[in-house]
């Protein structure tokens, strides 16, 4: 029975990669910098503007937010709640959930910590490469995760952009279209390379929400080795001083 069991695993392992190297897009590596406070506030400013309509971020308080991107209660309470929410909350919104599964087909996933479960270069990715796709519910799809259920939402700042394909024709003549890369149809408020900068911020931010303690513990961490280093200096002179009658 084991032996029938690892026989169909293995013959399951061919289709499987197929089908996840099938429709890979290259992922683009996201420049963030969870140092640049003034990235992670423009990112903070994105992300309630245009994400927290449908997206929550159910493990993150505001007040923890705003000590940690370097803003005070009251300029988070002025700029960044527009849900009646009181800043010691945790960022939740009103989307109901029933509606939303109606409207999109899923629930909009909460992304408190989804910088943690798809890396911060796919959410790049993501952001970037919504494009026109007439076939689509929304008229658009995505190249990092196709057929996503998710409009693109920064159409007015990005503009919106149409898919550039290459031909590739294999030994026996079969031709397969695979997707290269975009040029913009219809220019938004924001070049190209500005519309890559906020969402830079936007990941930035993101991948702070996933791990709120990441700065804290790489400057706890620097105390640490430096009190290490000087445990060592202490031990050293120990040791001289308890072996030195011994010779
Ligand atoms: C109008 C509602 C709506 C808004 C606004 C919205 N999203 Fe989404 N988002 C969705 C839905 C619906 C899905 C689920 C898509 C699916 O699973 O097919 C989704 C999925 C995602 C995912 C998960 C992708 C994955 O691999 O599972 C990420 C990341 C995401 N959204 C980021 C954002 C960001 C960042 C913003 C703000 C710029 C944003 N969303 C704004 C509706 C929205």
């Amino acid at each position: 029975m084991k032996k029938i069991i690892v026989a169909l695993a293995f013959m399951a392992l061919p289709g499987l990669t197929a089908a996840s190297g099938g429709e890979g897009f290259h992922l683009q590596t996201a420049p963030i910098d969870l140092h640049n406070k003034a990235s992670l506030q423009k990112g903070a400013k994105l992300f309630v503007n245009y994400c927290m309509g449908c997206h929550s971020l159910e493990h993150q308080r505001y007040n923890r937010m705003a000590r940690d991107i370097g803003l005070t209660d009251e300029q988070v309470k002025e700029n960044l709640i527009f849900t009646g929410a009181k800043v010691g909350d945790t960022m939740k919104n009103a989307m109901p959930k029933a509606e939303a599964k109606q409207w999109f087909g899923v629930v909009p996933p909460d992304l408190t910590l989804i910088a943690r479960s798809r890396g911060v270069d796919y959410l790049y990715t993501y952001l970037l490469t919504f494009y026109q796709d007439a076939t689509r519910p929304f008229g658009v799809n995505n190249a990092a995760f196709p057929n996503a259920g998710m409009p693109h939402v920064l159409w007015e700042l990005q503009g919106m952009q149409k898919p550039v394909y290459k031909v590739h024709k294999d030994r026996d003549g079969h031709e397969t279209k695979v997707l290269e890369g975009f040029e913009l149809a219809q220019p938004g408020s924001m070049s190209p390379p500005e519309f890559k900068q906020a969402m830079a911020d936007l990941v930035n931010f993101l991948a702070y929400v996933g791990e709120p303690i990441q700065l804290e513990r790489q400057r706890i961490g620097i105390w640490v080795l430096l009190f290490l280093g000087l445990l060592c200096v202490v031990f050293y002179l120990l040791k001289k001083e308890y072996w030195k009658d011994v010779h």
